[in-house]
C-alpha cells in the first residue's frame, strides 16, 4: 500500500510572541503524523535560507502548506524570500524544472479585515482570492495544485473560542489532505476550503 501523502507546513510569523490566531491554529497541527512543521523566523532570523535544505524538504513531501498572518495584502516578508531563493529557474519551473510538478499547495491566512472587508464594495476592494493571485500562480507556474485557501478572517476582534474552532478546522483539513481524503473538484468552487460548504468535502475519501 503506497504511504499516505505527507504534508511541510512552512510557517512565517515575525512576532509569534504577540500572535493571538496563528499561535493557537499551529498547536492544532504541530506533531500530527505525517506533517513536518517548519518556522521559517525561528529557523532563519537572519533571513539566510539553506535552499538546498528547503529544496530537499520540498522534495519530500507532496502537500506544502503556507501558513502567515495576511500583511499587507501578501505574506512577512520571510515568504517572499524563500520563494525568490528557493524556487529556482530550471528546479521549479522553466526548462527542465519540474521538482515541483503535481504537488498540491495549501495557503492558510489570517487577516485582521473581516470577510466583508474583502468584497468588491468592502474597504479592501479586493476579494482574498484576487489578492492572493501571486502566490496562485506561482503554485501554477511550478505545476502545483493550487486549493482554496484556508482563512481566519477578523483575527483582531476574534474571540479565543473562535480561534479554536478555526484550528480544529485547520486539523481536519491537513489531516484530510494527507489522508488523500479532500473531494477536490467541489471545493474549487468555493473562496476558500474552510467555508461551511466546503468542508463538507473535507475528510471524504474519493472513490470510497
Ligand atoms: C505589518 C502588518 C500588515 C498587515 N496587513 C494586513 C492586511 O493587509 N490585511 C489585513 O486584513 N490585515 C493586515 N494585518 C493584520 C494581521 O493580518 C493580523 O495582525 C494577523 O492576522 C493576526 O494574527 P496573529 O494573532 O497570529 O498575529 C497586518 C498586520 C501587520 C502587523
Amino acid at each position: 500500500m503506497p504511504s499516505p501523502p505527507s504534508v511541510l507546513i512552512l510557517f512565517a510569523h515575525p512576532a509569534l510572541e504577540k500572535s493571538r490566531v496563528n499561535a493557537v491554529l499551529i498547536e492544532a497541527v504541530r506533531g500530527l503524523p505525517g506533517v513536518t512543521f517548519r518556522d521559517l523566523y525561528e529557523e532563519y532570523p537572519d533571513f539566510d535560507i539553506r535552499v538546498e535544505q528547503e529544496q530537499s524538504l520540498l522534495l519530500e513531501h507532496d502537500i506544502i502548506v503556507l501558513q502567515h498572518p495576511f500583511y499587507w495584502y501578501s505574506s512577512p516578508a520571510i515568504l517572499k524570500e524563500y520563494q525568490d531563493l528557493v524556487l529556482q529557474h530550471g528546479w521549479a519551473y522553466g526548462n527542465g524544472g519540474e521538482a515541483l510538478t503535481g504537488k498540491t499547495v495549501l495557503q492558510v491566512i489570517t487577516t485582521g479585515g473581516r470577510e466583508t472587508a474583502y468584497q468588491r464594495e468592502g474597504i479592501n476592494r479586493f476579494t482574498i482570492r484576487e489578492l492572493l493571485v501571486p502566490f496562485e500562480q506561482t503554485a501554477r507556474l511550478c505545476g502545483m495544485d493550487y486549493l482554496p485557501p484556508f482563512v481566519a478572517h477578523g483575527s483582531l476582534a476574534m474571540t479565543p473560542e473562535a480561534a479554536l474552532k478555526h484550528a480544529d478546522d485547520y486539523r481536519r483539513v491537513v489531516e484530510a489532505l494527507r489522508d488523500d481524503a479532500v473531494n477536490r473538484d467541489p471545493i474549487r468552487e468555493h473562496d476558500r476550503i474552510n467555508s461551511e460548504a466546503a468542508m463538507a468535502f473535507v475528510g471524504v475519501r474519493v472513490g470510497g
